[in-house]
């Protein structure tokens, strides 16, 4: 892995148990989908991770340095399938205390790559084949969620509660509607149309979710960034999730009730067939 500067062994990387993202969540990350050998959408990913940090007051990340960097431990630890995880954290500061530091902080910087087993591939697939299901659970997160911070409590415990219950991702109702998922956004297709929560500081803008977007769009397909209300679910023809590492993932029952006729419909097969296209 890479971490500070320096490649180590995975074993062997220490970081120090005062640093702000153990202590406070004080940090920042990106995850990208490499696809034979090839990570998808770098770019993208990279100038969000530097987005976040701006919002975080961090340190402005070195890009092209990062980007060496993610082509660099792909062919050291020779992986095909499998993602890049990316943290920044404000830094090691003893003692304790929640304002910044007085003096700047070298930042920690790291760099993970996780294949994944054809076993994982093959179970995304299965997913994206016969769809997934979800729950719906109230939002309580902050109203940054356009930063990709590690601070994640509200979507680990929204994803377990999903997992205990047999689903596949929590959706967040804010205000009456379904704005995102716990590490997903969301997306109805209503009287046709196809409509999803607009990028503001109540969703993470998602690199998947933008492409998509795009994707529906030169499809010909009318897209509304507009709020999807907890009601519509019941008169909605399809229902879908993005994201990184999901793609284009059906889902054919919310809470229990089917979505549409409980089936992957078309407009989902046209979205998966383009994002396929682009990533392999
Ligand atoms: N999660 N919304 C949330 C809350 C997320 O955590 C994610 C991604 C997305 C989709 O973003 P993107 O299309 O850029 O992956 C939306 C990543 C994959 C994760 O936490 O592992």
């Amino acid at each position: 892995m890479y971490l500070n500067g320096q490649y180590v062994p995975y074993e062997e990387a220490k970081i120090p148990v005062e640093d702000r993202a153990f202590l406070f969540a004080d940090g920042i990350y990106e995850v990208v989908r490499v696809y034979g050998g090839r990570p998808f959408d770098l770019e993208p990913h990279l100038r969000r991770l530097a987005r976040s940090a701006r919002e975080l007051r961090l340190p402005e990340p070195d890009l092209e340095g990062l980007t060496r960097v993610t082509h660099e431990l792909i062919r050291r630890n020779g992986v095909d399938e499998g993602t890049v995880y990316y943290q920044i954290s404000r830094g090691v500061h003893a003692p304790r205390a929640h304002a910044f530091p007085g003096q700047p902080v070298e930042p920690t910087v790291l760099v993970l790559t996780h294949p994944l087993t054809p076993e994982a591939v093959a179970a995304g697939e299965r997913r994206r084949q016969e769809g997934v299901t979800a729950i719906t659970v109230p939002e309580q997160r902050w109203a940054r969620c356009d930063i990709k911070s590690v601070s994640l409590l509200p979507n680990v415990l929204a994803k377990q509660q999903a997992a205990e219950q047999g689903a596949y991702e929590a959706l967040f109702v804010r205000d009456g509607f379904v704005i995102e998922g716990s590490s997903s956004n969301v997306f109805a297709v209503i009287d046709g149309a196809i409509v999803t929560y607009p990028a503001c500081n109540y969703i993470l803008n998602g690199i998947a979710r933008q492409r998509v977007i795009r994707d529906a769009r030169s499809l010909g397909y009318t897209v509304l960034e507009q709020g999807i209300p907890l009601a519509a679910l019941d008169r909605c023809q399809e229902l879908f999730v993005t994201s990184t590492t999901s793609e284009v993932t059906p889902v054919v029952a919310v809470d229990g009730r089917p979505i549409g006729d409980g089936k992957v419909g078309p407009v989902v097969r046209a979205l998966q067939q383009a994002y396929r296209a682009a990533a392999r």
